[in-house]
């Protein structure tokens, strides 16, 4: 639904640290290979000059030279300083949020991020924040170390279990950008991330009053309930395949399904409700219980447009009758 970039080598300056931030590091990265090939090239030129055998003229070779040895340790540790200075005024610019920032929550835990708007709305693996406003993440972890990072934003900042930190940023640039886990937090580390979606403010607003839902007018309840599919991003566990992360959904109607405890059961709609909002009840056969709860997330409604939109997954790309899928029996 989403079109997530694919995050290039440089990454898209979004937001208002973006520009500042890569100034200070190709200068650091031009000095580095100033020297760095300055350096060799005088080696080269001493080598070819003064190799043995070499008929270069060995008199007088100077024993001291002070102008020179003042040059070179004073140039390099102004330039040192200046760029010492430089990054410290960014860095306590990057560490102190404007007294009129917008405070988000941000729940880190394996494998996905929670966030909390100011009204209540909340989003998984996904953060909608306007262009142009300061925005305040207070971050915290449900388990593990992790780290929440945007690359476009040039942000990056640990999330640690039972302390709270912060990371700030303002936006400038309406897009979507990535979002990842930066810190090894355990198997599906690498899959734990999302995007951020900057928004315009009058945008923004109409989003949140709506509480948060996408809008779609006059949308049907399947429709509805693939904005839900995508909201919570349940694609990223239950894929066109079983993976280990969670098994496909598409065509599960109908099937039987069995669980760890021995029983079994037909998917109906009544299984569906049940496996969404109290997924620990009965867990499918060679899987573990990995899947959030979302009594807390959804209502009624909302969960019945889910299902309606899971059996159409079905209907689109039905796999043949009776054929297990994957192997196994799910
Ligand atoms: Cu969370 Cu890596």
């Amino acid at each position: 639904m989403w079109n997530v970039p694919h995050l290039p080598f440089i990454p898209e300056q979004a937001s208002t640290f973006a520009v500042e931030y890569d100034l200070i590091y190709w200068t650091i990265m031009a000095l580095t290979i100033f020297f760095t090939v300055a350096t060799c090239a005088a080696i080269a030129y001493f080598v070819a000059k003064y190799h043995h055998g070499s008929n270069a003229d060995r008199s007088n070779p100077p024993a001291t030279n002070h102008a020179l040895e003042i040059a070179w340790s004073v140039i390099p540790l102004l330039m040192a300083l200046v760029i010492f200075a430089w990054n410290a005024e960014m860095y306590v610019k990057m560490r102190v949020p404007p007294k009129n920032a917008m405070n988000i929550f941000v729940v880190g835990k394996q494998w996905m991020w929670h966030l909390q708007h100011p009204n209540g709305v909340r989003e998984n693996n996904r953060l909608t924040v306007p262009i142009g406003v300061p925005i305040k993440l207070t971050m915290i972890s449900q388990d593990v170390l992790h780290s929440f990072y945007v690359p476009q934003f040039r942000v990056k900042q640990d999330v640690i279990p039972g302390r709270y930190t912060m990371l700030w940023f303002e936006a400038s640039k309406i897009g979507t950008y990535n979002l990842f886990c930066t810190e090894y937090c355990g198997t599906q580390h690498s899959e734990m991330g999302g995007y951020v979606r900057v928004v315009s403010q009058a945008d923004y607003a109409k989003w949140l009053a709506n509480g948060g839902d996408d809008s779609l007018p006059n949308a049907t309840p399947v429709e509805l309930g693939k904005a839900i599919w995508d909201r919570y991003s349940c694609g990223n566990c239950h894929g066109v395949k079983d993976t280990e992360r969670g098994p496909s959904l598409i065509g599960m109607y109908g099937r039987k399904r069995e669980f760890t405890d021995g029983t079994s059961a037909e998917a109906d709609q009544v299984y569906v409700r049940d496996a969404v909002l109290y997924p620990y009840r009965k867990i499918l056969k060679g899987y573990e219980q990995t899947m959030p709860e979302y009594s807390d997330l959804l209502n009624e409604d909302q969960v019945i447009q889910l299902s309606l939109y899971m059996k159409t997954m079905g209907e689109t790309a039905k796999p043949a009758a009776n054929t297990p899928a994957q192997g196994t029996n799910r």
